[in-house]
């Protein structure tokens, strides 16, 4: 599959608080490449998360998220959140310029291709990952320059 050419997207979500009125919870992002689109009518997105990665704990609670395409020049995003805990959350998005989901409470990574606000569906269990089925609730395409950030043959690339 490391020959099957994919765009690279950030999946994202907040931690929903703990109680009504506490503090929101951190926010989480993880690099992907397993994004697709599912269905037109309804909108749904499918992304797979490995089974057990703090992503995939957050989404078992927290059912809105949002994904943001990334583009060639923001491969440094894709490769800081790809990494395991080497930071606390706080410091992964610190200077990174985003704005929140109104809908999602979510990081949208400023500058991308797109960004999706989702609510999950469905999960389906699929050996080591679970595919979390979104039905995509708002879009937003900026005008981004440049192409899409993509992955193949283990590294990423520029489109031309
Ligand atoms: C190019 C690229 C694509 C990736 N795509 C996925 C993906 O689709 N699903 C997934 O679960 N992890 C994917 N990963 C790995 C996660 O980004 C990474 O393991 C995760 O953010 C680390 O979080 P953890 O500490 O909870 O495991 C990808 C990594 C890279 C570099």
């Amino acid at each position: 599959m490391s020959r099957l050419a994919a765009g690279v997207v950030l999946v994202t979500a907040r931690e929903a608080p703990l109680s009504e009125d506490g503090p929101s919870g951190e926010d989480a992002g993880m690099t992907a490449t397993s994004f697709l689109s599912v269905s037109l009518d309804p909108p749904l997105v499918l992304v797979s998360v490995r089974t057990g990665s703090r992503m995939d704990d957050l989404l078992e609670e927290q059912p809105l998220w949002a994904a943001s395409l990334l583009t060639e020049s923001q491969r440094h995003i894709a490769g800081r959140f790809a990494m395991k805990g080497r930071l606390s959350d706080r410091l992964l998005f610190e200077d990174i310029p985003y704005r929140r989901g109104e809908i999602t409470d979510a990081p949208l990574v400023r500058g991308s291709l797109a960004t999706l606000e989702c609510r999950t569906e469905q999960r389906v269990a699929a050996g080591d990952h679970t595919l979390v089925i979104g039905r995509v609730l708002a879009v937003e395409l900026p005008a981004a320059e440049g192409g899409p950030l993509t992955y193949f043959r283990g590294r990423y690339r520029q489109l031309d």
